[in-house]
Parts: C-alpha cells; structure tokens; sequence
C-alpha cells in the first residue's frame, strides 16, 4: 500500500517539475547581462541562453524605442539551449537586449538594459593577471582616474575547476559592470586584473568607443590547467593528475629581505589563500574558459610562465603555442565563425625574480619558451601575436613578494602598443624593442658584432648583461662578454677572455636582469627593452640544450653569421 503522504509528496515533485521546464529555465548565459559589451562589427556578436525544447525564442535589440533587428530561433535538445547571431553593429550604445520565450500560449520576456558595441577582450593566467589596482602603484591615483572611462565594462569569472568542460560559467564574482573605485579595487588577487583594466583603459585612450573586459585568472597555476586534453596530449605532457606543482609564489624568497641576515617577518611572505591555484590538468579550461567559447571576442591577454618556471618547463615552449591553437579554433568555432580564426593573442613575458639567484633555468627559460624559442613574437609556430617585454620592470620591495611586481602600467602599456601594430593594424608604430639580426665574430676573434634590427640605446655599457659560451676540450661555459663600443644599430663584445671557440651568446639570461626600467639596451625613443636572446655563432658546437634556435632564426629575416676558430 503506498500512502496517501507520498503520493502526495510524488505529485508536489511533478508540478515543481513541470513548472521549473515550463518557465524558470528560460535564462540568458550567465555573461549576457547588463551594461555587458558585445563585439562590433565587423563580427556578430552572439545571444544565448537556456530554454524549454521546442519553444521559440525572439531576440530584440533596441535603442530607444527603435528596435534595431529581431532574431528567431528555438531552444534546441537535449542541452535546452538556444543561440542567435546578431547582424554586425558599429561601436556604441546604449543598446537593450530583449529575449522572448513562446510556448504555446505561454510567453516570457528577459531583458538586459546599457548594452554597448565595442572590443571584447579575454584576460587570463596567473595572479600577475589576477592582481588588482589596489595592489599597483599608484593605485588611488589610478582608482580616482577610472570614473572617467564608464565605456570600458568589466566582467570577472569566479575561481571555479571542473573535472569536465562545461557549458556555461558556474558562477560569476564581478558581473558586467561600469567600473568603479570599489570594483577595481575590491580585495588583492579578487575580481578585476589590473593589467587587463589598464590595457582596455589604454585601447580606450586610442579608439574612443566601448571596450569590454573579461577576467579569468587564478593565482599559483601552471599553463596544464588551462589547456584541453588534446593540447596536452599534442605536446606528449604526462598526465601526473594532481600532483602538487613546485609554486614559486608561495615559497618564502630570502632575496625580499632588504638587509642579508635580517631576519624577515614570515607573514609578509604568505600570500593570501587566493594566490594558491589547482593543479589538476585542465581544471580551469573546463570551468573558466571553455563556458566563454561562445562568446564572440575581438583577443586575448596572458599573462603566465611562473608556475611553470620549475614544472613542465621544457614542454612549455610546445603547450604555449598549443594553448594558442586550440583556444582560437574553440573561440572561432564556438561563436559560429565570428571570432575571428587567428584571433590577436598578446602575453606579458615574465618579470624578474630572486635577485640573488644566479641560475640559467627556470625563469630564463621561460621566457625563452613563451616565445616558442624564437625570442620574438609573432613568428612561424606564434602568428599574431604580441608580446610585453617586462624582465626590467622589477619590485624588490612589493608586499606580495618580488615575484608580483607592482608597475603594471608599464605592462599594460607596452602591451597596449603591441595591440594596436598587430590587432588594430596601426603601421610605423614601434611595439617591440630591438634585437640583433646578424652577429659576427671580427679579427682575431677578439670581438663580436652584433647588428640589430632597430636602433638601440645603449643604457648601461656593463659587462654581464651578454654572455658568450666559450669551448675548449668538448667543454663550454658561459662567460661575461662586456660591451666594447657601440654605435646607432651594432654593438661591440669584448670577447677576449675566452681562449677557445665561441659558439654562442646571449643577453640578460637572468632571472633579475637588471635593475628598474635599467637594462642594458632599449629602442631610443619608445623605451622598449631589447628582448632576451640566446643564439648560436657557429655550427661546429651543437647546442648544449635543445631548441634549434638556429633553424628558428635562419627561417625569419633574421639570421647568424660567423665562424669559430
Ligand atoms: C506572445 O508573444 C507573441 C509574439 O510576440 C504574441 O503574438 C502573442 O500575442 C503573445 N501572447 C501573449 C499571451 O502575450
Ligand atoms: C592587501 O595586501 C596589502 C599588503 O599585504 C595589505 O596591506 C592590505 O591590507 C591588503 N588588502 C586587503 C583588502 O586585503
Ligand atoms: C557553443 O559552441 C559549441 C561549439 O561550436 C556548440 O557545440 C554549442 O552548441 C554552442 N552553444 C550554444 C548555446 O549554441
Ligand atoms: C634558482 O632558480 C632555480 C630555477 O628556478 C631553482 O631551481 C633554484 O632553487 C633557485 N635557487 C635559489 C637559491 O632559490
Ligand atoms: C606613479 O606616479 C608618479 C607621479 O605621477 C609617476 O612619476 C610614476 O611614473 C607613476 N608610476 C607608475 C608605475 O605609473
Ligand atoms: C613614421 O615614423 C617616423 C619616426 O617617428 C616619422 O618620421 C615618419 O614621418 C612616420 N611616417 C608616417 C607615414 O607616419
Ligand atoms: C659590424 O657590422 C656592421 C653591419 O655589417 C658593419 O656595418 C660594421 O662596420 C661592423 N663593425 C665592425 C667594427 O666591424
Ligand atoms: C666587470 O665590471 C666590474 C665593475 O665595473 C669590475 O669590477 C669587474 O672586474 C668586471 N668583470 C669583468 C669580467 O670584466
């Protein structure tokens, strides 16, 4: 005998049910809000939303009481979700965005008020992305300044992992917003990047019309978490699962202390709970970037390498092209080709960190790495991209430790101008700084001529910011090659303390290379530091480390010449 209670019970459920799929899912995606920025023109910027299977839903855009354009479409199964393209539109606002459910009889109306038509830009990585304006210099200068930039919108996704893809954000920390003070400046590493706000600030200052931001970063995580399991497997990243991650941000660092043997307060050093990120392969692609994928974007920002200066370092110079790819042909693919294929991708090459540490790995590397081992963007394996050069940008004194550097202007800045040479298509704009296309060994072999593509200033004639590899007897070592004389575009090495062959050279191959905004060469007038470089002068000598820079650099404009002895 079934009692009466739960048949009772049985029908409450049913009609609770039916009445959450006749109506309450009628939702937009958890991005499609008020005072959100979508793509201009040339794109579509795409609408959706969850539904009940077979209903029609009618997507109105309006100014005013002009209706704009209306799209048509039904909620599809089984995922109940429906999506239109909009038609392109021109920079502007504001806009309402009106969707409506018919079912039968039944309608229902969302709507979503101060829309506005501009650039959609993508930010992620780890807390150097995540960091905020509170935590920069000048951050209430900069703070104050933000009233003034009410077209540039701001959106951040809560830190949320995922053991699978999924279709939309979990949940959201800052929803589309105008920004203000106290949003950009809510907590350290919570809501709004610094780095991200600054660079649509930058853009804003340029194009005048609306830009959108979205942030999705999360402190202390290695690139594995925001990269699918076919990007993985493409670079042959072994699947450790959730082994822990050697996190350089959460390790005390000595060199922070300004006096040796003083003895440090050790909280300064404990960054807060949300520096710490998973790392579980994939984790953050499934939860943080894939539920974006439909939404039409203009770029993407990233800033990322430190957590895996000591993890996977090797692989990273394959998963950060990898990560590229894959993300455009899921953005391009997701939003029904109005992301563009070979969407603008910019990064921040990693800062400096631990003053004192003297070895050749681990951020060097890096920084190597995030450009594929070309030593410059965009190349062969990275097309259009950009890149901020900011190894001089360092902080031995930031309370959050010198591996969270507090300029960020700079950063946003230099990436704002690689933005507008590569995405906005601005010619004769100098956005990256020099490098040397030919490098030569003089007379005697006392000396090496390095002539760059650019101009240079040379700021500092030091003697440890090149380095040559000096063999003999099947052994190589790197010894400081100091500079000899320099003129408008070539550069003098003394050599000479090497008595036997010279088969390559390389600048500021430190982790600290220099000291604030002090390298040693910069382009003269757009104060671009030189990019780190290593390079081989001879083929006699194989190289000590795979990379066939060689290859790389013989296959641009670029290229080597030399002899060895
Ligand atoms: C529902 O919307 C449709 C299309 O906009 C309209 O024709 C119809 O009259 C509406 N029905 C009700 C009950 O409001
Ligand atoms: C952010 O960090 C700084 C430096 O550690 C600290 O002084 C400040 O109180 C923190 N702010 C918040 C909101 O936690
Ligand atoms: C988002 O894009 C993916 C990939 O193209 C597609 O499978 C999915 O249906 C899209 N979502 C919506 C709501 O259309
Ligand atoms: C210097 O950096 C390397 C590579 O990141 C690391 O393995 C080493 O522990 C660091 N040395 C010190 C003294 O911190
Ligand atoms: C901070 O403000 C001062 C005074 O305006 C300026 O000289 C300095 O460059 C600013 N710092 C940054 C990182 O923007
Ligand atoms: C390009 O820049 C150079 C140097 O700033 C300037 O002299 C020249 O006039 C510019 N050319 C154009 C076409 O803007
Ligand atoms: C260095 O190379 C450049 C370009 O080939 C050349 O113009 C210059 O004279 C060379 N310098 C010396 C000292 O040989
Ligand atoms: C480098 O320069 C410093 C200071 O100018 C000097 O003391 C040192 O001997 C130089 N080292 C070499 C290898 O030339």
């Amino acid at each position: 005998m079934v009692s009466l209670g739960s048949v009772f019970g049985l029908l409450l459920l049913i009609i609770v049910r039916a009445s959450r799929s006749a109506g309450i899912g009628f939702r937009f995606a958890s991005y499609i809000d008020n005072y959100m920025v979508l793509q201009k023109e040339p794109s579509g910027a795409v609408i959706w939303g969850f539904g009940t299977p077979g209903a029609t839903v009618t997507v109105t855009l309006c100014q005013g009481q002009d209706t704009i354009m209306k799209k048509v479409t039904s909620v599809k199964a089984p995922s109940n979700t429906w999506m239109v393209v909009l038609d392109p539109v021109k920079p502007g606002g504001p806009f309402e965005v009106m969707a409506q459910q018919t079912l039968g009889i039944v309608n229902l109306t969302l709507r979503v008020h101060d829309v506005l038509f501009g650039d959609v830009w993508l930010c992620s990585g780890q807390s150097n992305m995540e960091m905020t304006m509170l935590q920069i210099f000048n951050a209430s200068k900069e703070l104050s300044d933000a009233a003034a930039y009410q077209s540039v919108r701001i959106f951040s996704v809560s830190l949320i992992q995922a053991e699978e893809e999924l279709e939309d954000l979990d949940k959201v920390d800052l929803s589309w917003s105008k920004p203000t003070a106290g949003n950009l400046g809510h907590g350290n590493f919570t809501y709004m990047s610094a780095v991200c706000w600054l660079f649509g600030r930058y853009l804003y200052d340029t194009l005048q019309y609306p830009i959108g931001l979205v942030s999705s970063s999360w402190g202390g995580t290695p690139i594995e978490v925001w990269s699918s399991g076919r990007t993985l497997k493409a670079c042959g990243v072994p699947n450790t699962g959730s082994e822990r991650v050697l996190q350089p941000e959460r390790k005390p660092m000595r060199s922070d202390c300004k006096s040796e043997g003083s003895l440090c307060p050790l909280e300064r050093f404990l960054p807060p709970a949300s520096v710490t990120g998973p790392v579980t392969h994939s984790v953050l692609w499934n939860a943080m970037i894939h539920p974006l994928q439909n939404m039409t974007l203009k770029g993407v920002l990233w800033y990322q390498g430190e957590s895996n200066a000591n993890y996977n370092r090797d692989l990273y110079s394959c998963m950060f092209p990898a990560l590229i790819e894959d993300w455009r042909q899921t953005f391009h693919y997701g939003s029904q080709g109005q992301t563009e294929r070979f969407f603008p991708f910019g990064f921040v090459q990693l800062s400096s960190y631990e003053l004192m540490n003297t070895s050749d790995y681990g951020f060097p590397e890096i920084r190597w790495h995030q450009t594929a081992d070309f030593g410059f963007v965009p190349n062969l394996k990275m097309p259009n991209t950009f890149m901020a050069v900011a190894m001089d940008l360092c902080d031995k004194d930031s309370p959050f430790g010198s591996i969270h550097p507090r300029d960020k202007q700079t950063v946003a800045y230099r990436l704002h101008l690689g933005a507008r040479a590569l995405a906005y298509g601005e010619t004769n704009l100098t956005f990256q700084g020099p490098l040397p296309t030919k490098i030569e060994l003089l007379t005697h072999n006392e000396l090496l001529n390095l002539t760059y593509d650019q101009e240079i200033q040379v700021l500092r004639q030091d003697n440890k910011s090149f380095e040559i590899s000096c063999c003999s007897d099947h052994q190589c070592k790197w010894l400081p090659a100091p500079v000899n004389s320099f003129s408008t575009k070539t550069l003098i090495l003394g050599v000479d303390a090497c008595l036997g062959t010279v088969v390559a050279v390389r600048y500021a191959w430190t982790t600290w290379p220099c000291d604030y905004k002090q390298c040693a060469i910069y382009h003269p007038s757009s104060t671009l530091p030189a990019p780190p470089f290593t390079a081989l002068i001879t083929h006699q000598v194989p190289r000590r480390r795979a990379g066939g820079s060689k290859d790389i650099w013989s296959s641009t404009n670029s290229f080597i010449q030399g002899r060895g002895l």
